[in-house]
């Protein structure tokens, strides 16, 4: 049995669709929409405009197509940023399916076409230098195994929705995976507004902030880690 297919979502962007948890990677309203609005808008920019770095740390849950790699890449491009880039997913999509994905035609930079393949010809469990400001590490592995080293200035929580892995969205995993990724001033957001998922991160020290979601979704979170007694 085939185990993904490519789905056109209604912005031109592509998306997968995974059959073993009947689900699509993104929204049918926009794949490329979505990314923008909740991992690079809500996140990234936010987290350039309230602090000066001259390198950022991104752990992202999901890695799947690495639309949110090659966005983060190439939002920082005319920054003077150096991007390092860890996610995790337990099933990595096969180059059969991320060869034919469309995201560096949809923009106009020189490099996207290269980019976009470095960032899945990397090798997974190691770090990889995609460019002179880019590192990336994917690792291949179980959330709720997984042992965080390290804090990050930014969080991208993209498992597949609550209803379908409720367990990724679990108070174990906000204190298990979660907060030790986290120092103070750590940025999470997620597609989600889910109020559990909501009341785990508030209980385990995060600011939660409900904001407006892409297209098709009204809500989303944007959370702040407040800091850990000692801090
Ligand atoms: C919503 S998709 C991620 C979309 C991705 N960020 C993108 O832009 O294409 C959820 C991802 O979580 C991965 N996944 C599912 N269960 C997992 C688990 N227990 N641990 C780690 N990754 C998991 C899937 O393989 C899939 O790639």
């Amino acid at each position: 049995m085939t185990s993904w297919s490519l789905r056109v979502t209604a912005d031109g962007s592509h998306t997968v669709f995974s059959e073993p948890y009947q689900s699509t990677y993104h929204s049918m309203h926009g794949a490329w929409q979505e990314s923008m609005h909740v991992f690079i808008q809500a996140g990234l920019f936010y987290v350039l405009e309230n602090h000066e770095y001259p390198r950022i740390r991104i752990w992202e849950m999901g890695f799947g197509t690495g639309l949110n790699a090659f966005l983060s890449w190439l939002v920082l491009q005319e920054r003077p940023v150096h991007l390092d880039y860890l996610a995790i997913d337990l099933n990595p999509l096969p180059p059969s399916i991320t060869n034919q994905l469309n995201y560096p035609k949809l923009c106009k930079h020189p490099h996207a076409v290269r980019t976009f393949d470095a960032i899945h010809r990397a090798a997974w469990g190691q770090p990889f230098e995609i460019g002179p400001h880019f590192t990336l590490t994917k690792i291949q592995t179980d959330l709720s195994h997984y042992h965080p080293e390290g804090a990050v200035d930014l969080i991208y929580f993209d498992a597949f929705g609550p209803g379908c892995q409720a367990n990724l969205w679990s108070k174990e995993v906000v204190q298990e995976q979660i907060l030790p990724l986290c120092q103070k001033g750590t940025i999470l957001t997620t597609y989600s507004a889910q109020g559990l998922f909501r009341r785990n991160l508030q209980s385990t020290g995060f600011l939660v902030t409900k904001i407006p979601g892409p297209p098709g979704k009204r809500e989303m979170i944007r959370a702040q880690f407040l800091g850990k007694q000692d801090q």
